[in-house]
């Protein structure tokens, strides 16, 4: 059982990882209110699709990590950017690439990965 040290270097490694988006900028606290602002109403705060409009268009939950498998971050960039479809062809998710700058689509790439349970 080596649960406690696993968790503890997670942790550490997340403390880490929250310093070093402190010290680069403020991307962090910029792709949180992006995500709260234009992804939350679909894809829910915490990222689960619990919400009436990620029921309806049936959203992955982003906190599971076979559905953070299921893209690539290239993928996930390209979404952002461009939109997602569904099978049929029909727009779900709507392009952001007139509302959200590179930097802030790739730091939304990175918020989305944060999204999967510890
Ligand atoms: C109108 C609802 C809606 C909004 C708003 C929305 N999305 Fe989506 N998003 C979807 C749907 C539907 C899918 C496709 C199903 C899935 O993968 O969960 C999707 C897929 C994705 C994917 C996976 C792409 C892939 O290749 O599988 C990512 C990453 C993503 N969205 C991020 C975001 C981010 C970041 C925002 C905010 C800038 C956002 N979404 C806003 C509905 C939405």
């Amino acid at each position: 059982m080596k649960t406690p040290t696993t968790s503890f270097a997670v942790r550490a490694a997340l403390v880490a990882a929250g310093v070093l988006c402190l010290s680069g900028a403020v991307l962090g606290a910029d792709a949180a209110e992006n995500w709260n602002k234009h992804c939350a109403s679909c894809h829910a705060k915490d990222g689960s699709g619990n919400t009436k409009m990620g029921k309806k268009l049936s959203v992955k939950d982003y906190r599971d990590a076979k559905a953070q498998e299921g893209f690539t971050d290239d993928a996930a960039l390209k979404a952002i950017k461009e939109g997602a479809k569904d099978s049929a062809g029909k727009e779900t998710m709507k392009p952001f690439a007139e509302k959200l700058s590179d930097d802030e689509a790739k730091a939304l790439v990175a918020y989305v990965r944060s999204l999967k349970a510890k």
